[in-house]
Formats: C-alpha cells, sequence, structure tokens
C-alpha cells in the first residue's frame, strides 16, 4: 500500500505563473487534494506571482474557481482553509524589485522564519534563466531550506538541457533542484514498482520472455488551447512521449531495483532509457496533426507540428529485444484514455486457436487500476 507523506517542515509554496493554464487545470486543484489529505504542514502559505495585475482577494477567487471547476466534490469549509493561505504578488520575472516585494510578503504571512521554500515553475521555459537567477539572490534572504522544481520542457536536446543545468547550479546545489514530471505522482504509475515488488508472479511475467508487445497509449480529447505558444515549438513527442511514457515504460521493464534509493532507482529506469531503439523501418513511426490546428490564433498556417504520435521501438536489452512496444498519443480525439497493455505470448492451449491472447491491463485515466483479460479456447 502507498503510504501518504505529510509534509512536516512549515512551507512557502511559491508558484510562479500563477495565472497561466498549467496553475489552474493541475496545480491548484493538487494543492486542495493536499489539504483534503491533511497533508499540509501547521504553516503553509502560498504565493502566486505572475504578471497579471490581482490583488490577494482576486486571486482567490480564481483559485476558488479553478478547484470548483476541476474536481467533482469540494468540501466548503476545506477550500475556505486553502484560501485563508493563498496570498498573489504580480510582478515581472526579470525584475529585482518584485522579488524584493515577494520575499517581505512571504516574511509578514509567514511566521516560521525557518520554513522550507518550495518555488514551483509554472512558467514557459523562456524565463527559467531569469527566475533562477532573481532567485539566486532572494534566496539569502531566507534561513531555511530553499528549492525549485521545474517540470519540462527542460531544454530541447541533450545539449541545450545540460547547458540549463550547469546555469541553475551557479545559484542552486543540485539536490536543492527537483525535476519534475506529473505522471510519476499518479497513484497507478506509482504503483506500478510496488506491485512487480509484491507479486512475484507478475514480476517474473514482466521479464520479456513472456511478453509478445507492449502497448502504451495516451489518448486525450482536449486540443492545445491556450499552451499554442509552447506546444507549437514543442510538439506532441517531446511533450508526452520522451517524458511522461518513456517513464511508464521504465518502470515497467527496468530490472528492479535492490531498494527504493534514488540512486538506484535511477541507475535501472537509465539502463531502460539508453537501451531504447526506435524502429527504422517505413511505417514505424507515424505523425498527425489534428484539423483545425492551424486555425488557431497563434499558430504559423504552414505549422507542421505533430498533434499525434505512434511509434515503435525496442529495448537493446537480451530479455526484450525482440518485444515491439507500441506508443500512441494524441490531441483531440475522440475521448480521453490512458493506459498501458501488456500482451502476453499466446500459451501452448492457445496456439493455433482463435483465443485472443492474454492480457493485463493498467489503466492510468479515467480510472485507475489493474485488470486482466485472460481468454481459454471453448473449440474444442
Ligand atoms: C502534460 C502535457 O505534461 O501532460 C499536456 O504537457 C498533457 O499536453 C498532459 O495534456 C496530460 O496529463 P494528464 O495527467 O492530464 O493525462
Amino acid at each position: 500500500m502507498l503510504t501518504k507523506k505529510i509534509i512536516k517542515e512549515n512551507l512557502n509554496f511559491i508558484l510562479f505563473g500563477a495565472s497561466g493554464d498549467l496553475a489552474q487545470l493541475k496545480l491548484f486543484p493538487s494543492l486542495y487534494e493536499l489539504v483534503w489529505q491533511k497533508r499540509m504542514p501547521a504553516h503553509y502559505i502560498i504565493f502566486g506571482f505572475a504578471r497579471t495585475q490581482w490583488t490577494h482577494a482576486e486571486f482567490r477567487d480564481h483559485v476558488e474557481k479553478s478547484v470548483r471547476t476541476h474536481l467533482d466534490h469540494v468540501d466548503d469549509d476545506l477550500l475556505s482553509e486553502l484560501l485563508a493561505h493563498v496570498y498573489y504578488v504580480s510582478g515581472s520575472y526579470d525584475d529585482g524589485k518584485s522579488y524584493e516585494q515577494l520575499a517581505a510578503e512571504i516574511h509578514r504571512y509567514q511566521p516560521d522564519p525557518s520554513a522550507k521554500t518550495l518555488a514551483y515553475y509554472a512558467i514557459p521555459p523562456t524565463l527559467f534563466q531569469s527566475v533562477t537567477q532573481q532567485l539566486g539572490g532572494m534566496r539569502t534572504q531566507f534561513s531555511g531550506p530553499f528549492h525549485i522544481m521545474i517540470e519540462k520542457p527542460f531544454g530541447q536536446d541533450r545539449e541545450s538541457a545540460s547547458d540549463l543545468f550547469q546555469f541553475i547550479l551557479n545559484y542552486f546545489d543540485h539536490d536543492e533542484v527537483f525535476l519534475l514530471d506529473h505522471y510519476l505522482g499518479k497513484s497507478s504509475v506509482k504503483s506500478i514498482l510496488p506491485l512487480r515488488y509484491y507479486n512475484s508472479v507478475l514480476n517474473f511475467l514482466l521479464q520479456g520472455k513472456e511478453i509478445a508487445n507492449i502497448q502504451i497509449s495516451a489518448l486525450e480529447t482536449l486540443g492545445v488551447e491556450e499552451r499554442i505558444g509552447f506546444f507549437d515549438q514543442v510538439g506532441i513527442v517531446k511533450d508526452m512521449i520522451q517524458s511522461h511514457l518513456f517513464q511508464v515504460l521504465a518502470l515497467l521493464t527496468m530490472s528492479m531495483p535492490v531498494d527504493e534509493a534514488v540512486k538506484n532507482i535511477r541507475r535501472e529506469k537509465g539502463n531502460i532509457l539508453a537501451a531504447l531503439r526506435p524502429d527504422q523501418r517505413p511505417g514505424s513511426l507515424v505523425l498527425g496533426q489534428y484539423k483545425g490546428y492551424r486555425d488557431q490564433p497563434g499558430v504559423p498556417p504552414d505549422s507542421n507540428t505533430p498533434t499525434f504520435a505512434a511509434l515503435r521501438c525496442y529495448l537493446d536489452l537480451l530479455d526484450w529485444y525482440r518485444v515491439p512496444i507500441y506508443i500512441r498519443t494524441g490531441k483531440r480525439l475522440s475521448h480521453k484514455h490512458t493506459y498501458v497493455t501488456i500482451e502476453f505470448k499466446k500459451s501452448i492451449f492457445q496456439e493455433n486457436t482463435r483465443a485472443q491472447p492474454n492480457r493485463l491491463v493498467l489503466e492510468l485515466f479515467p480510472s485507475e487500476k489493474f485488470k486482466s483479460t485472460w481468454s481459454i479456447n471453448m473449440e474444442n
């Protein structure tokens, strides 16, 4: 069973990009969930920071609307409790004065001078460096631990990612930087390793030899809408595959680490990612763009940015090298469904029959569950 961790140290949570899409769609509802699960520390404050001119009250209205829109059951008292910890500073991302104001406001509302500070970058990557530089100056005014949290895209390729990391290390130590993939926070994704640990039969089957293929699908109904500026530069492959879906693949196929130490998990995952080989044969990669994508404001009329991708790849590892891995994902499709299908080789009882192969399905959305379909040949 997964245990819920309570945040013990008092917390200053700074949300850069507080007026944006990510904050509204995911982060405010998640903060509410933390309050609902009683995981927040005794003293926490949440500071939104963005260019939009808002008062604390206007920002709280925005947070409230987001929580009510994106969650089904909202408890009014808990929501009020969350909102009572929410504040806002409007400012410019590269202006030192805005950060002085932010630091002063945090000190004003946070009773614990050694509270931990966590700065979340829900901002376009073009702002990462200025915000990091400014935070590097501001952190001297805080005596508690100070972390920054960055989600993808982290650079456009290996070289630019490495340059960005080197830049950040001028201001923060390695262990003060959290690089985040929100898929790893989904409870079904978090369950993959424990499930493999505690179910030796399943773990045995997941060693490649018995598997006919793996299919990872993330189908979405939403288009790109307000995130077009970001998405058109990045496309669906970097947005979904090299980040989230490769993480899921690694968790399923990696050798089990001896324990949960980060370095051991990272090493085993790294082995999988290093062994990934795209299938170069024609037809192994299909890209598409949804109808109407180019008509959206902000999209160049000749944009070829894919919003759909399906690919076949392999792992160059002894147990896996003949197992095709299919990954497909797309926007504006008919329904939202995120799932992994592990199809097993037919057993000797199924061979030469029309029986469907056995499958194990890991559902990530809409429900979070595992299910298996076993098929028996009833013909004889
Ligand atoms: C984000 C991508 O990281 O994940 C989005 O940038 C995508 O394009 C989203 O829609 C999907 O996440 P979820 O949790 O809604 O499946």
